[in-house]
């Protein structure tokens, strides 16, 4: 059954990894499997938004209701998501975005050298997705919120990463923890987000990433609403 068009706030979220090619048939990656940032388009669609889903390379099926973009490379993402987020109301930047691309990713295969026993790769910075859609004018700044994924010192670090890029609102999990995260079903967050006042925070317990989702979306929405 379709869903009739929502007449909701605008949530555009990227999710997944990103791929950098090195040549016509190689890249770099890292393992996102884009659960979280599919499990939170699913959310806000549930909770009355019109989702646009900006996706790197992930094998999921699109939820119902949403509008999604594919993208592959980082460059790709941040202009998709620099595009859309001065329409959107809310910004969720759930991808898993490579800090690096090639410096010169090559026209044809490369071939293994037979003189040279190793290959040096020059790599050169992507630009910070989420770090350019807080940095928007204020008439065309969503509310935007983050994801950091840490190890050691998760408020600390979480924090330190709501300032240095500007957000409203970060979602910081320990990636630490064995049956969590990365590839999982299931996840634990800790939610900052800024006040008036300073920095208010929740810690959800692991649950099933559709269900932490839920939470995510909800607390964005009432930052929205305030
Ligand atoms: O700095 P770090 O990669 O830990 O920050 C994670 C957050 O920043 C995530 O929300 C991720 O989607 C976003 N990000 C981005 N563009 C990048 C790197 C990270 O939007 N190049």
């Amino acid at each position: 059954r379709a869903l009739a068009p929502s007449r909701g706030p605008h949530v555009v979220i990227t999710a997944g990894p990103t791929r950098e090619a090195l040549d016509p048939v190689r890249y770099l990656s890292n393992h996102s499997s884009g659960k979280m940032g599919y499990a939170l388009a699913a959310a806000a669609v549930a909770q009355g938004a019109r989702v646009t889903l900006i996706s790197g390379p992930v094998g999921l099926p699109t939820p119902q209701g949403v509008t999604r973009i594919d993208v592959e490379s980082a460059v790709q993402m941040h202009t998709e998501a620099l595009r859309l987020a001065p329409d959107a109301a809310l910004f969720i930047g759930c991808a898993a975005v490579a800090d690096y691309r090639s410096a010169s990713p090559a026209e044809h295969k490369l071939k293994k050298q037979e003189d040279s026993d190793t290959l040096t790769l020059t790599l050169i910075k992507n630009p910070d997705i989420i770090a350019e859609v807080a940095a928007l004018p204020a008439d065309s700044r969503p509310l935007v919120v983050g994801f950091a994924a840490e190890t050691q010192q998760i408020e600390r670090y979480a924090a330190d990463k709501l300032a240095r890029k500007n957000l409203d609102m970060i979602v910081a999990n320990d990636v630490s923890q064995a049956g969590l995260g990365f590839g999982s079903d299931e996840n634990a967050a800790l939610l900052l987000w800024r006040t008036a006042t300073g920095i208010e925070q929740r810690s959800e317990p692991p649950q099933p990433k559709t269900q932490l989702a839920q939470g995510i979306v909800r607390q964005a929405l009432t930052l929205l609403s305030v």
